[in-house]
């Protein structure tokens, strides 16, 4: 196992009316906010008014920066900064998915500098101060609302990219499952496989050491499989909203990094179909990981897989090393089926023009990863998924 600093510092109010925490947690750090949100969901399910309620009775002043987009764009960034300056704000409170809570975050972290957000997205300069963020989550998928990351697109480039800082890792999140009763099927089939790919992301690593963090992955991979299905066909089923958001959180919120962190494959790859076709991020992951898995699978990595295929599936392992791999690759394409997520990359509209940029621009991180990918493996994981 690898050394680490535990140092998870967000506060997490968990459950029905977790909201109604939301005045006195802000009111301890700012009285103006700049509220953030995406397309108007949370007006039709009564959580802006929650909110709203929550900062009057607390006498925080507020702005809004709404219209965030889904894969968030800088351009949205630059508003909210402007909205901060402009009003003297001191904190940032996202209510919604990932890409409200990313945005956010990146309005946090630009405020203090004089140039352009993209700068610090682009590594271009560094991130300096944060205003604090905190989060309301609509949508279980990122784990943003526990995390130190944003991800940031610029469609003038076709760029997406990620922004880390210790200090944009929410203050505090606020996680009501029954606010997740109203996300679509697809986007609750997504969100489950963007929580698989975190954890895979994770498991699938070069650190063979670190047991604990292992079968800690393996717990929150059996959640989700257990539960994803479930809170697609049944959307108000509680028990499933709840597990999801839980686990949302932990994926990503650096729990299962500790001692045994790498960088990720699939990720990479999937970015650039966001930026180049603008698809929705789990349903790219969900289309890519079954081919990546298949590529990836040799005899250095064979014994990862049956131990995947043992614990995740209860996949026997009769001998064969190879096959009971396959086997579990087999039921990981089988279930994000299930989930009623496409499997194609032609299913989403993307076909092979720009196969090429995309496999360069993926690459350029993957030197160091589980299996260290080229331009050309990732050109040839992304014609598998055709
Ligand atoms: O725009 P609104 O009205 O909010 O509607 C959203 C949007 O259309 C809707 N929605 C959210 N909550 C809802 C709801 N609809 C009905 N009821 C609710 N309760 O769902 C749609 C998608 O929302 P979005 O926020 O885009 O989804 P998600 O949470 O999956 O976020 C995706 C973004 O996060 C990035 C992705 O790349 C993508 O840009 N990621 C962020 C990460 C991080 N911060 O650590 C890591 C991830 O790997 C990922 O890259
Ligand atoms: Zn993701």
């Amino acid at each position: 196992m690898k050394d680490f600093i535990y140092d998870i510092g967000t506060e997490i109010y968990f459950g029905k009316g977790a909201v109604n925490n939301l005045g006195a947690a802000v009111k301890k750090h700012s009285a103006k906010v700049l509220l953030c949100y995406g397309g108007g969901s949370i007006k039709k399910l009564g959580i802006y008014d929650a909110v709203v309620n929550q900062l009057k009775a607390n006498n925080i002043e507020w702005q809004e920066l709404s219209g965030i987009e889904p894969n968030p764009r800088v351009t949205s960034v630059r508003e909210g900064v402007r909205l901060c300056r402009e009003h003297g704000l001191t904190a940032v409170l996202a209510v919604g998915g990932g890409s409200t809570i990313d945005c956010a975050k990146a309005v946090a972290a630009a405020v203090s500098y004089d140039g352009d957000p993209w700068d610090l997205v682009a590594k271009k300069a560094d991130i300096v101060s944060v205003l604090p963020v905190f989060s309301v989550l609509t949508l279980s998928a990122t784990g943003s609302e526990m995390d130190p990351t944003a991800v940031i697109s610029n469609m003038d480039t076709n760029d997406k990219i990620g922004l880390k800082h210790p200090d944009m890792r929410p203050v505090a999140s606020f996680l009501d499952p029954e606010y997740t009763y109203s996300v679509s099927k697809y986007q609750t089939a997504s969100g489950t496989a963007d929580i698989m790919s975190h954890i895979f992301e994770i498991y699938f690593s070069t650190v063979k050491s670190a047991y604990i963090a292992d079968r800690m992955a393996e717990a929150m991979l059996k959640t989700c499989i257990h539960y994803g299905v479930t809170a697609v066909n049944e959307p108000e089923n509680y028990e499933a909203r709840a597990n999801l958001m839980w686990c949302s959180s932990l994926a990503i919120n650096n729990l299962l990094t500790y001692g045994k962190g790498t960088p990720w494959s699939v990720h990479s790859m999937e970015h650039q179909l966001s930026a180049y076709y603008d698809i929705t991020h789990g349903v790219g992951l969900a289309i890519l990981t079954p081919s990546w898995m298949r590529y990836v699978l040799r005899d250095e990595t064979v014994d990862k897989f049956v131990e995947y295929a043992k614990n995740v599936w209860d996949i026997d392992c009769d001998g064969d090393k190879f096959a009971t791999a396959n086997k579990a690759i087999d039921k990981t394409e089988e279930y994000f089926k299930a989930l009623g997520l496409p499997s194609t990359l032609r299913e989403v509209g993307i076909d092979e023009s720009k196969l090429e940029i995309m496999a360069e621009k993926a690459s350029r991180t993957l030197g160091s990863v589980f299996v260290p990918l080229n331009k050309d493996d990732v050109l040839n994981i992304y014609k598998m998924c055709f």
